[in-house]
């Protein structure tokens, strides 16, 4: 039954087709894309993918085509005699030896110079037009932390850079290896242990862009995200000053029982400029976050992100939640703060929003969430 077979042929391509399309529609809006570049590191390295995707497409319809054509031109019909033999050729066998060797010559060179544009050696000294700026990022179980040598900050989850400004990255891990990934600024680099990598971008365009971690690091690692905030020159000074200070003592009585019990219950994790810190610091130069303690004669680092203008950021708990304080979310007196306010379901269970994490804390009551959300939130 010739027709019955090929028809079940047909179903099969079609539900493959279907399965396929399924598969691309995952690929949402705010998927991060190799493809829709912000900067010239990012767009160097989707050249090379389209340089090779044209290759292969050529080749793939140069070799289908001679094979389709070969197929129903040289069908065996009755009566036939049998097809020249060129078993051995010289020629033939020189020429798919030779072209397929250019080819792959072609590809190493541009593949060469991706390599050697994008590497740090190569990063460009700063000028008018393009400033340098400095930062560490430090990886972490699992979340991102960010500190400014050139302006004495520390943050989290969000690395806010200015635009056409070279951004030399530290990559410091003394934890397990990750990788630094930021799709439409730059290709990834490990964060390796003992091995301190640097990297390079410039961003272009103004805008928020997902970073993710590209390496293995345990359970959370896909929860191991950052965004790259670029904004103008103008707008990064300003937060860059605001950063800078300490955090301000809060008036509302409820935000300071949020303070009082920050420095009893929170602050062996996490550090507060102006209240359990008295600076921002290199957690890359000046500590160690080793299980186990001290290691290199420094001080342990506190294991937890640094707080002090937590109410200024935009994620929460390495990219894992929105710090939703928009509509009045995370106005403590909403009577329903733990559904509403991702800081306070975070507050609420940390284990079950990211479980592994290393928040490990006894259960809070609602009115201890309350003064924590009206304190942390108010920490603009
Ligand atoms: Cu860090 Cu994966």
């Amino acid at each position: 039954m010739p027709v019955f077979r090929r028809a079940k042929r047909w179903l099969a391509l079609l539900s493959l087709l279907s399965l396929s399309s399924i598969l691309l529609a995952a690929c949402g809006e705010n998927s991060p894309s190799i493809l829709d570049t912000a900067g010239p590191v990012a767009a160097s390295e989707s050249s090379l993918f389209w340089l090779i995707l044209g290759i292969s497409i050529v080749i793939f319809v140069l070799v289908e085509g001679i094979l389709i054509f070969s197929i129903i031109r040289y069908r065996e019909r009755p009566g036939m005699p049998n097809p020249f033999q060129n078993h051995g050729n010289l020629k033939l066998e020189l020429v798919w030896t030779v072209i397929p060797t250019l080819v792959l010559f072609v590809i190493l060179f541009f593949t060469i110079r991706g390599l050697l544009y994008v590497a740090p050696e190569n990063e460009p000294a700063a000028s008018a037009s393009q400033p340098r700026m400095e930062v560490t990022a430090v990886g972490h179980q699992w979340w991102w932390e960010f500190y400014y040598p050139n302006y004495h900050v520390t943050t989290a989850d969000t690395l806010e850079v200015p635009v056409n400004t070279t951004v030399h990255v530290k990559l410091f891990s003394n934890n397990v290896i990750h990788s630094f990934w930021v799709p439409a600024l730059t290709g990834k680099t490990d964060v390796v242990p003992g091995h301190d990598n640097t990297k390079w971008f410039v961003a272009q365009k103004e805008g928020t862009y997902t970073g993710i971690c590209a390496e293995y690091c345990g359970t959370q690692h896909a929860n191991m995200r950052f965004n790259v905030k670029v904004v103008n020159n103008n707008d990064f000074q300003t937060w860059v000053s605001s950063q800078q200070q300490a955090a301000t003592a809060p008036t509302d009585p409820l935000a300071q029982k949020g303070a009082a019990l920050f420095k009893n219950q929170c602050a062996s994790c996490h550090g507060i400029v102006g209240v359990n810190l008295k600076q921002f610091y290199d957690t890359a130069q000046e500590c160690s976050d080793l299980p186990g303690g001290k290691a290199n004669g420094t001080p342990q680092c506190l294991i937890g992100p640094n707080l002090t203008h937590f109410g200024s950021r935009n994620l929460i708990a390495g990219g894992v939640l929105d710090n939703n304080t928009e509509n009045g979310n995370c106005d403590p007196n909403n009577p329903k703060l733990t559904q509403q306010c991702n800081l306070a379901k975070w507050l609420k269970d940390p284990q079950g929003v990211k479980p592994g994490n290393d928040m490990n804390i006894g259960e809070l009551t609602n009115d201890q969430i309350q003064q924590l959300v009206a304190y942390l939130e108010g920490l603009k």
